[in-house]
């Protein structure tokens, strides 16, 4: 037989597909009452009064970003190693995106190199529960309080994920998931967005709208970033589901954590106070280990074990922004670039793939 164990597998149950059904049934697809019980359900899961769905993370990004008054001239700082989106969803408002390194055993944004970057200009930060693991939430906080910054939480990657016994997206202003497909709850593709602030919620119905405040009545420079009643109606089953999910995810951590045994491989670290929920398990190799990164991947490949490197370039080194970076303003990320890789750890992984994946690791030489 051969063995296939994908880096990430979503699970659709039945229920989901019954969700589906119903809805096509109804013939109502677009936005209906399943998208206001879904965004009822994350916020009150978030702890948040409001969400706003939306059609993908990304433009949850982008109209968080526009309802903090985001816009020409401004800068916001992003971390240097994440999903390009963080920084994009900065330049689709004409603002400038300032990046700012990383810890480099967390792999979330520094707050040191937040503090230097700061100048008149600065409007707001965006930190990343970067691979399902809060940010140094506290101070952050406290660099927006003193500051008079908006607090952008992209928690993409860190649906259920604790902060001090909280949950992400409960911090900030506004807290940005997404529900792709490979995320630790999905909708296909997926947004939304939470705050506490009425006024940053009643702005975001007009931004994902059109700016729509009646019916064919534009207010605002608005877009289309609805969720779909079909999307929303997986949602609410998933939802159900995350904290399940989110465990196995933890599980299959732990398990990776006693397991591996090879010189040169780090595996995850845990910062005191967080609940990591593992959208990635990234480890780092060190100059220790027996082989090269590609072809450690390359073994693993041949073996039938997914992998993948999130993410192979920082954000400040893409075509994209790489502008005047020498001196490398963001070392930490670009040496993280070239150590890391995540391995399968999505709950639908049984107990004789984890053993055999940490088996197929540890013999590698
Ligand atoms: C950290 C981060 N931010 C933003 C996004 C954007 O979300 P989406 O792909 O739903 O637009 C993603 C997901 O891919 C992400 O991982």
């Amino acid at each position: 037989m051969t063995i296939h164990i994908p880096v990430a597998r979503p699970f659709i149950g039945q229920d989901e597909i019954s969700a589906v059904s119903e809805v096509l049934a109804s013939g109502m697809l677009a936005q209906g009452d399943r998208v206001a019980e879904f965004e009822k359900k994350f916020a009150d899961y978030c702890g948040t009064t409001y969400g706003v769905a939306t059609n993908n993370g990304t433009a949850a990004l982008h109209a968080a970003l526009l309802a903090a008054d985001i816009g020409y001239g401004d800068e916001v700082i992003v971390p240097a190693f994440s999903f390009i989106a963080t920084a994009t969803a900065v330049s689709m408002c004409g603002a400038k995106p300032i990046f700012a390194d990383v810890n480099d055993q967390t792999f979330t944004i520094n707050p040191d190199q937040v503090a230097e970057r700061i100048t008149p200009k600065t409007k707001a930060i965006i930190g990343v529960h970067l691979f399902g693991q809060p940010f140094d939430v506290r101070a952050i906080q406290g660099i927006c309080e003193s500051h008079n910054l908006k607090l952008i939480e992209d928690a993409a990657q860190a649906h259920g994920a604790l902060y001090n016994g909280e949950k992400t997206g409960g911090f900030g202003h506004f807290g940005c998931f997404s529900f792709y497909a490979t995320k630790n709850m999905i909708t296909g593709e997926g947004g939304l967005i939470t705050t506490s602030e009425k006024a940053f919620a009643e702005r975001l119905r007009l931004i994902v709208n059109h700016g729509q405040s009646e019916k064919y009545l534009h207010t605002r420079l608005g877009y289309n970033y609805r969720m779909t009643d079909i999307a929303a109606a997986i949602g609410i089953v998933q939802l159900k589901k995350l904290d399940k999910f989110n465990m196995r995810r933890r599980k299959n951590a732990d398990y990776y954590n006693s397991n591996l045994s090879v010189l040169g491989l780090v595996t995850p670290y845990v910062a005191p106070g967080m609940y990591h929920v593992y959208h990635q398990y990234v480890i780092r190799l060190t100059d220790e280990f027996p082989v090269k990164r590609e072809e450690f991947i390359e073994y693993l490949t041949t073996k039938g074990i997914g992998t993948a490197v999130h993410y192979p370039v920082p954000i400040h080194r893409q075509p994209l922004y790489a502008l005047a970076n020498d001196p490398d303003p963001c070392p930490v990320s670009t040496r993280l670039a070239t150590s890391v890789l995540s391995l399968p750890v999505h709950p639908l992984l049984d107990a004789k793939e984890l053993a055999y994946i940490c088996d197929t690791i540890n013999r590698v030489k």
